[in-house]
């Protein structure tokens, strides 16, 4: 059942190209530069109307989320929060019949993102649920929705759910954005076109890097603490490399936006300390590069995901793992299949039950 795999978690790693084409099978069309998806259909106009759009979720669907929040306010510019969803149902929010909820899980059955859209729904919210698991409560309690797709998901980590939430939250932003007419067809036509070729992309990541993290994790597995940075659209891939690695390894991690660093995480950094950069190329480059110099100046140990053909980066950092280049929105989907490699890796040779670390559950029904 685990396909020849040592792990559910390496299994649900190296399916992502085939869950990812699964994901936007029957929505997106590159070639008629079209996206189909009924459940954003029946409450586009409430979506194009929307005073604002709140994110609810837990976790690794949070992060999701959180990109979701840059990518949609880029593309659809509409208000977007994103809320932890224990914290949104015990804190009286303000929501109205114009707000829009995205509600994001894997399980479609975390207590905390089941009862915080209960709430909105009171409230006159209208709620899109982007569920995995087919059927679920929150599937069923959501005024309309779309699945992920990626199949069942057995490692408690998750990975491959991650990155088919991704990718339906792009279509739905491409979408919302070109109903709306706040993004232009030369930009639509790009992000459509590099979409469509991630899960080509994934499989040559997952080709062409395994062996090199594997070797990477060898150099790291002892270490007691980890720091993870990035910007802009990498930073929730920051927030989700430390959490793969807390999850797997139980080595102390923590994801920061590159440039917090010098208010106070950077007070950790000596010769011990690897800092693992989310450095794609985007439009800022040259800011996560002064800041990998920053680190190294500190004589802390650098790990970058970087794009394929950016020497300056990877010549600053003592081991890099390489991504292809695409448009910096879509570089996210990209940049978690190193991470999750490196945690895969690092909690085996710890000799960790990566697939059920302890005091986890697949999913959270208890508040
Ligand atoms: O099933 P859900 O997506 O609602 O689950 C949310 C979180 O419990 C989940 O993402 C959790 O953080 C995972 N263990 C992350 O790997």
């Amino acid at each position: 059942e685990k396909g020849g795999y040592d792990h559910f978690m390496l299994k649900e790693i190296f399916e992502q190209p085939q869950t990812i084409f699964d994901s936007l099978r029957g929505r997106l069309d590159a070639e008629q530069q079209t996206i189909t998806l009924s459940g954003v259909d029946k409450i586009k106009d409430k979506l194009i109307a929307a005073n604002r759009i709140i994110i609810v979720a837990c976790g690794t669907s949070w992060h999701a989320g959180l990109l979701a929040e840059y990518v949609i306010e880029e593309l659809c510019r509409i208000n977007v929060e994103v809320e932890y969803a224990s914290e949104f149902r015990y804190r009286n929010p303000i929501i109205t019949d114009k707000d829009v909820i995205i509600a994001i899980s894997q399980s479609g059955e975390t207590a905390d993102t089941l009862v915080a859209i209960e709430n909105a729904k009171k409230q006159g919210a209208t709620i899109f649920g982007l569920v995995n698991v087919v059927g679920s409560s929150i599937a069923r309690l959501s005024d309309a929705g779309a699945y992920t797709h990626a199949g069942p998901e057995i490692g408690v980590a998750s990975t491959k759910a991650f990155t088919a939430q991704l990718a339906l939250l792009y279509l739905i932003a491409l979408k919302v954005g070109l109903e709306k007419q706040t993004i232009d067809s030369t930009l639509f036509n790009k992000l459509l076109g590099d979409l469509a070729k991630v899960p080509q992309y994934v499989h040559e990541i997952l080709e062409e890097q395994d062996s090199v993290i594997k070797e990477i994790a060898d150099k790291y597995s002892d270490a007691r603490d980890f720091l993870y940075l990035g910007r802009g659209y990498n930073f929730p891939i920051a927030l989700e490399g430390a959490l793969k690695l807390k999850e797997i390894s139980y080595i102390h991690a923590e994801g920061y936006p590159a440039a917090e660093m010098k208010h106070g995480p950077i007070a950790l950094v000596d010769e011990q300390l690897p800092v693992v950069f989310v450095a794609t190329k985007d439009n800022y480059h040259e800011k996560i590069v002064s800041n990998i110099q920053e680190i190294k100046a500190r004589k802390g140990r650098v790990i970058a995901v970087v794009s394929q053909g950016d020497n300056v980066a990877a010549s600053l950092a003592d081991d890099v793992m390489v991504v292809p280049q695409v448009h910096e929105i879509i570089a996210p989907i990209l940049s978690v299949i190193p991470l999750q490699l490196l945690s895969y890796y690092i909690g085996i040779n710890r000799g960790l039950d990566v697939d059920k670390p302890r005091n986890l559950a697949k999913s959270v029904t208890v508040e």
